[in-house]
């Protein structure tokens, strides 16, 4: 079928992997503790902190949007007008989102991401990045779809 089994073992703490799932990328990024641990900072920042205004699996409708803390995933495509969000991380997001030290950028029109694909207020983006149907069928293999 159209769904994607990935092996998520060899990816490293901080690293973004891109795999393609129903010809759209899909981000699957292992946080480290200081990535999650700040996600419950910048809140009052973030247009809708607990993706309530969107369709989204139920598991998503909180501050780590993932089955898993330290796994996010995410389809990586802007809410705006279809850009692709740059991964901006060790302090480079502070760049944009001073605090902030990871997070996702989108050249396009400016838009900004925290690390659980949140949107940030006063960007034209209006929703949070997708998180995609998915599941774990073992420690090291999610399947997408
Ligand atoms: Fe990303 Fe416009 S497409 S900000």
């Amino acid at each position: 079928g159209a769904d994607v089994e990935v092996d998520i073992s060899a990816i490293e703490p901080g690293q973004l992997i891109r795999v393609m799932w129903r010809s759209k990328p899909v981000w699957i990024v292992r946080r480290t503790p200081e990535i999650l641990a700040e996600l419950g900072n910048h809140e009052d920042q973030l247009r809708d902190p607990n993706s309530e205004n969107e369709q989204q699996p139920a598991f998503a409708k909180n501050q780590y949007r993932s089955l898993k803390e330290e796994y996010l995933i995410l389809v990586g495509i802007c809410t705006h007008l279809g850009c692709s969000p740059q991964h901006m991380k060790d302090g480079a997001f502070e760049e944009y989102v001073e605090g902030v030290p990871d997070g996702f950028f989108c050249p396009c029109h400016g838009s900004k991401f925290d690390m659980a694909g949140r949107v940030f207020e006063n960007v034209p983006a209006p929703l949070n990045l997708v998180v995609p149907p998915y599941q774990f069928v073992d420690e090291n293999t999610v399947i997408i779809g």
